[in-house]
């Protein structure tokens, strides 16, 4: 496996994203409500959250994922629905990577529904190159070219999650 991004330099990425998270919701005296959404994003959440050092409670969501392809159908639906209600909450849902855009665009639009106080998107990777709308997470760990990556939650058929950096999956 060709390693991407290290334990330590996803550890040391993930310090600052908590901080600049902490600084951003700094002033607001409820807790936030961080959205995983699964399953790609369970083990960035778990790190990240305990770097955002508030009152904050989690919970999740799963999107339709590619199943066992590497390609985006393009059509996202919403599998597993929160256990709270967001209305008047301040949101930031937590995802592993922004690929197409298509999973963000339609979480926007599902969670906006809701009346949230404020809704915002951390991802820990972003593949600019292969975006097919105008979405952007607020808080990026890293931005990657074209290449399938595993690792740190993310998945190729359902393996390869527990690795603990990000690394470059081959298909030969
Ligand atoms: P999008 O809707 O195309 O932006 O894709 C979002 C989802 O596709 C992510 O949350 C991942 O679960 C999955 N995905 C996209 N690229 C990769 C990758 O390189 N490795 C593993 N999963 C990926």
């Amino acid at each position: 496996m060709n390693v991407l991004y290290s334990a330590d330099q996803i550890a040391a990425r993930v310090t600052e994203l908590g901080a600049e998270i902490t600084e951003h919701y700094h002033g607001i005296d409820e807790p936030i409500v961080l959205v995983g959404v699964l399953r790609g994003s369970y083990v960035f959440m778990a790190d990240l959250a305990r770097h955002i050092p508030r009152p904050l409670e989690v919970d999740f969501l799963s999107a339709s994922s590619y199943g066992d392809a590497t390609v985006s159908s393009g059509e996202v639906k919403l599998k597993t629905d929160l256990r709270e209600d967001i209305a008047g909450r301040h949101v930031l849902v937590v995802e592993d990577i922004v690929d197409t855009g298509h999973t963000l665009a339609k979480l926007r639009a599902v969670l906006m529904e809701r009346n949230p106080a404020s809704l915002k998107f951390v991802s820990l990777l972003d593949k600019p190159s292969r975006r097919e709308n105008s979405e952007r997470a607020d808080w990026l760990g890293f931005t990657i070219d074209d290449l399938f990556v595993v690792g740190y939650g993310l998945d190729a058929a359902g393996l390869d999650r527990n690795l603990p950096y990000v690394g470059v999956k081959s298909f030969d």
